[in-house]
This record gives structure tokens, C-alpha cells and sequence, in this order.
């Protein structure tokens, strides 16, 4: 079934028709939804979609665009400045007033979550894997600038950083503070989907003034595509997506696919996600999280040449080289937009200096 919404052309979820096909939300209805949650505004909003006219002629493929989340402000932008308007309100109306992290040493998580409690005014404790003898680059130094608590593990340490961290919450509160060890809780396990159901709205809108046709939306594989996916399946709209896979740990079930329920719930939708819905680029990791390959190191200098959008080592770049990749193996369609997800962590190409600056293209 293809109905008419605006200017865009729109299917019926997942194709099915007949008994049991559920109609899709009007955009208000969706918008509703969203707004029955508290939010504390932070974000830069709408981030712009903007095109990459010499990246798309340099590869001879189909248009490329990019959406920049890289935008959004808040210590450097990226996709959690959108989480955090729906996270940081949910937890202080619960009464905490500090908030704990376990992240790892070059995490843009880490530095967006220091400027967020900042701005909410909470306590924020930082517990850093992998951080000893690090030199204080990138995010580590705007975490240290923003004022966060740090505690730097060594990489012995940083195989128990859960219990070290559930320690410093018990004697938080033996002080009288009241700390929210965030990975304790489900809710910034799924959060970040929301405030990307809202980008999804702000992007039909984008799409729409600029006429696209054939979307095709590629991105980390993670939460902020799947608040995505989920404006799309919920409006009805036929939008394609592709994930790309940036690390092992955790695996992607644990992570984003096994949360489709919690989500849906949280947020009152008639539909949520499946792994139909996002096909994962598996082959572009490499060794590991944190360890640029050679293709991201290309596809970083390549998008900073062609239209001067900086990628980082660790997520976008790792995008832009899957992007890159699929474009030269013909595997996607001349007709297709190909909207390119910039989800930020531009601090990181600083950790990352020495190896980037001896790229040699
Ligand atoms: C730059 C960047 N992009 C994407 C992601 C994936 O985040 P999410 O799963 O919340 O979309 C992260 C996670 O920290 C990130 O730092």
C-alpha cells in the first residue's frame, strides 16, 4: 500500500497487508508520543542535512548527503547531546543527584554525559578504562576540563571496573549522595532511541523540502539508527537503512536488538524494529574497537578533502569507509539518497593524531 503524507511518498509498514496490519502514526501522533517523556533542551536543533556533492562526484555513485548530529553541541556534539535531553530529566526527577559512568578512555559517551551533568547541574564520576598513562588528549581532556571526577584504571584494573565502580557508589552514599550508577539501569540503555525518534521527525521534514527519493540511511549500528528506524516503521515510511558495525563488545543482540520491546513500551508505539529492519556491515571492525584501520584512515582524509566533514577513527569514520566501500563495489543504487548518519566524536581524531597525520593517500 503506498499513501501520499506531504510531499514524500510512504508504504505501509513492513509491506503486509490485509488483518493485522497496523496503520502507521500520523506525525503529531508521534510527536505525542515523544512528548509525554520530561525533556531538558541541550541539543542544536534541527542539525542541518547537508549535501557532499564532491565526495559523491569522486566516487561517480549515487548523491550523497550527510545529517550532521556532529552538530549538535553540547562539548563537541555528536548523538548523545539528543539522548541526554530525555536521560538527564529522567533521572534527576528520580531524586539522584550524581551521576556515575564506566566508560572507556577516548569515549565521546564519557565527555557528552560531563557536559550533560554539568548543565543539569549534578556531580559526575568518571570511571575510565584502559586510561592510565594516557596523555590527556581528545575527550579525555574536555572530561578533565568539563570537570568530571575521574578515576583512571590501568588495564588490570579495567577488567573489574564494575565492581570498582559499584564500590564508589556505595561510599557515595554512605556520604549522604545520591548515585546513579548508570550502567545499573535500563533506561540509558534505551533512551538514546528516543531522542533519534525525534531526529527521524526532524529528518522526514528535511527530506521532504529537498525532494529526496530512494532514502537510504547509513549509520553506526547502534541506538541512534534505531530511533531512526523506528520514526520510519511507526510513519510508515520506506526508508532503507544500513548499519555498520564498529565493535565486537557488546554484541549487537545485547545491545540494540534485544531492547525493540523495552523501547516500543517506553514509548507507547504500535511497531518497533527487527533485525530485518537493519542490515549490519559486519566486515569493516577490523581488529577492534579503538584500533583504526587503514580504509578508516583513507575514508577520514577522503570526506575531510572532498567536503571538509571530519570523521572520527573509532564511529563515523568507520561509516564513511563502509560507505565508501559499498559505493566502489557497486552495491548501491545510481537512484538512491544516500543519507550518511554524522553521529559526532570528533575529539577523538586528536587521540589519534600521530597515526593520522601519517596517512599518506
Ligand atoms: C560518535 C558515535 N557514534 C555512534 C555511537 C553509537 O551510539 P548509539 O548506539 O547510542 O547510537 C557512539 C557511541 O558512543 C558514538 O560515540
Amino acid at each position: 500500500m503506498t499513501i501520499t503524507s506531504g510531499k514524500s511518498s510512504v508504504t505501509g509498514n513492513t509491506g503486509k497487508k490485509g488483518a493485522g496490519a497496523v496503520a502507521p502514526l500520523t506525525r503529531s501522533q508521534l510527536r505525542s508520543r515523544i512528548a509525554k517523556l520530561p525533556r531538558m533542551r541541550m541539543a542544536h536543533l534541527p542539525t542541518p542535512l547537508e549535501e557532499m556533492p564532491r565526495l559523491t562526484a569522486e566516487l561517480g555513485g549515487p548523491r550523497i548527503l550527510v545529517k550532521r548530529e556532529d552538530m549538535t553541541g553540547l562539548a563537541y556534539g555528536g548523538n548523545k547531546a539528543r539522548h541526554y535531553e530525555f536521560e538527564i530529566p529522567h533521572i534527576r526527577d528520580e531524586g539522584y543527584d550524581t551521576l556515575i559512568n564506566i566508560m572507556d578512555y577516548h569515549s565521546n559517551n564519557a565527555r557528552m554525559t560531563a557536559a550533560a551533568a554539568n548543565k543539569a547541574g549534578m556531580r559526575y564520576v568518571l570511571v575510565l578504562k584502559n586510561a592510565a598513562h594516557r596523555s590527556v588528549q581528545g575527550n579525555l581532556l574536555i572530561d578533565k576540563l568539563l570537570g568530571a571526577e575521574l578515576h583512571l584504571l590501568d588495564q588490570f584494573q579495567s577488567e573489574t571496573a564494575g565492581d570498582y565502580a559499584t564500590k564508589l557508589k556505595e561510599k557515595l552514599e554512605s556520604e549522604g549522595a545520591k548515585p546513579y550508577l548508570l550502567q545499573d539501569h535500563l533506561f540509558p540503555r534505551i533512551v538514546g532511541m528516543v531522542g533519534f525518534v525525534d531526529a527521524g521527525l526532524e529528518l522526514l521534514d528535511q527530506i521532504e523540502e529537498l525532494g529526496l527519493q530512494n532514502v537510504h540511511i547509513f549509520g553506526v549500528a547502534g541506538r541512534s539508527l534505531c530511533g531512526l528506524i523506528l520514526a520510519a516503521r511507526n510513519l510508515g515510511l520506506d526508508w532503507k537503512f544500513t548499519g555498520v558495525q564498529v565493535t565486537y563488545d557488546p554484541p549487537l543482540d545485547e545491545y540494540i536488538f534485544q531492547h525493540s520491546n523495552d523501547i516500543k513500551a517506553l514509548l507507547d508505539l504500535p511497531l518497533t524494529y527487527s533485525k530485518a529492519d537493519m542490515p549490519v556491515l559486519t566486515q569493516y571492525v577490523g581488529e577492534g574497537y579503538g584500533i583504526m584501520t587503514p580504509e578508516v584512515a583513507e575514508a577520514i582524509h577522503m570526506a575531510a578533502r572532498t567536503d571538509a566533514i571530519i570523521c572520527d577513527p573509532n564511529y563515523t569514520g568507520t561509516v564513511m569507509a563502509a560507505l565508501i566501500d559499498q559505493v566502489r563495489e557497486g552495491n548501491l543504487g545510481m537512484d538512491e539518497s544516500v543519507i550518511f548518519l554524522h553521529t559526532g566524536g570528533l575529539p577523538a581524531v586528536f587521540t589519534f593524531a600521530e597515526q593520522l597525520a601519517k596517512w599518506k593517500g
